[in-house]
């Protein structure tokens, strides 16, 4: 598994949402990579966060604070960064939160990639294009089997359909108007990556979050959905994934890559809510402790997500690196040295240079 520092090296990116949690932790890796990282999103999503904390700004070349609603911004933004490549994360994120609010979600979700696929047809800079979705966009038959690419796309809560109307939409413009007839052909990738767990993410009716505050609190954690099996990884193996993809987008075969791939943990990091909780409240100490009492929601989730990843590992050359333990290893260190006091800009960066050296090899080398 490689990723290429001389293909970063002064590379115009657009990074949308990098004022949130995947896209603070992008904004730094880029940014140790050489690359001149733009960013387009609305203020970071909680008030604690980690683009403050991590001094994110910092690495920025410019950043557009709008809304994707805004196209005409959007087109600004991307006329005067000229980006080679967008990395779009930008959306509402959370399942119960698309529940209170699905229009919004839908608009921000769907129409907001429109709006990136549309303004990135404007450009004359871009050569390729990765839109974030998640694994939630399958259609979920609550069985055993692992989820591959070609599963049947659904989503029975507003946020899982409008993940799942963004794959659409950008499968529609890559073959309406970016095929490698058009005038203009942009690589357009998809990836769907599994629940991303590291530190500086305090999102509510997140487990990870959730728990770390009710440690902090010393009170206990009730759990929704103490059963459910989701897939787990830290926030660095889906990052891993999209910068990889990136650079087989840009490179002379990039057409081959314009596709969906999955990014999602081995089978060891599938468990359930409450292992995972578990876990983190032993590496935690500090009498941390779960109540294992199901607290009784109306609300529809699923209980079994797995995500099938072999595309990525045969044709990339990806795999995950980082166990569940030491994912929640990395979030316990991150967490700790927040409440100390310490330079979270210098954590964030020492945890990608711990992943990058044990797991990937950094090769310079020319550009494809
Ligand atoms: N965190 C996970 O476990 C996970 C799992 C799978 C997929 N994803 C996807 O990864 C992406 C990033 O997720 P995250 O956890 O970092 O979320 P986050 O809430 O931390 O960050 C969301 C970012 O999007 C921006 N944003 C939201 N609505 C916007 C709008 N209408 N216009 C402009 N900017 C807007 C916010 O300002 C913020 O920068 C999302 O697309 C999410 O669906 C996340």
């Amino acid at each position: 598994m490689k990723i290429h520092a001389n293909v970063w090296k002064n590379r115009s990116v657009l990074i949308t949402g990098h004022t949130g949690f995947k896209g603070g932790w992008l904004t730094s890796w880029l940014h140790h990579l050489g690359a001149n990282i733009h960013g387009y999103s609305l203020e970071p999503p909680t008030q604690l966060n980690l683009f403050d904390v991590a001094k994110i700004a910092k690495l920025l070349t410019s950043e557009t604070r709008a809304d994707l609603a805004d196209l005409e911004q959007l087109k600004s933004t991307i006329q005067q960064s000229r980006p080679e490549i967008i990395f779009h994360l930008a959306a509402q994120p959370l399942v119960r939160e698309s529940y209170r609010n699905p229009l919004g979600t839908l608009t921000s979700n769907i129409l907001g990639t429109a709006h990136v696929l549309e303004a990135a047809r404007t450009s004359d800079s871009i050569r390729a294009i990765i839109i974030v979705t998640t694994d939630k966009v399958y259609q979920n038959r609550e069985h055993y089997h692992a989820y591959r690419e070609t599963d049947a796309l659904g989503g029975h809560d507003p946020y899982s359909a409008s993940k799942a109307a963004a794959e659409l939409v950008t499968a529609s413009y890559r073959e309406s108007f970016f095929n490698e007839e058009s005038d203009h052909p942009i690589r357009v990738a998809t990836v769907r990556a599994g629940n991303v767990i590291g530190g500086g993410d305090w999102a509510v009716d997140r487990l990870v979050p959730d728990c770390l505050r009710a440690f902090k609190a010393k009170k206990p954690v009730r759990l929704r959905f103490p059963h459910a099996i989701r897939p787990w990884q830290h926030v660095l193996e889906p990052l891993a994934g999209y910068l990889q993809l990136a650079e087989h987008l840009l490179s002379a075969t990039g057409n081959q890559f314009a596709r969906a791939w999955n990014f999602g943990p081995d089978a060891k990091g599938d468990a359930t809510v409450s292992q995972v909780a578990e876990m983190l409240a032993q590496r935690w100490g500090d009498n941390a402790h779960i109540e294992l009492e199901a607290i009784h929601t109306p609300l529809h989730e699923t209980h079994l997500l797995k995500l099938d990843s072999t595309l990525a590992y045969t044709d990339l050359g990806w795999k995950p690196r980082w166990s569940l333990e030491k994912a929640l290893e990395q979030v316990v260190i991150w967490h700790k040295a927040w409440h100390q006091d310490a330079d979270m800009a210098r954590i964030t960066l020492s945890q990608i240079s711990a992943y990058q050296e044990a797991s990937l090899s950094l090769t310079p080398a020319a550009q494809p």
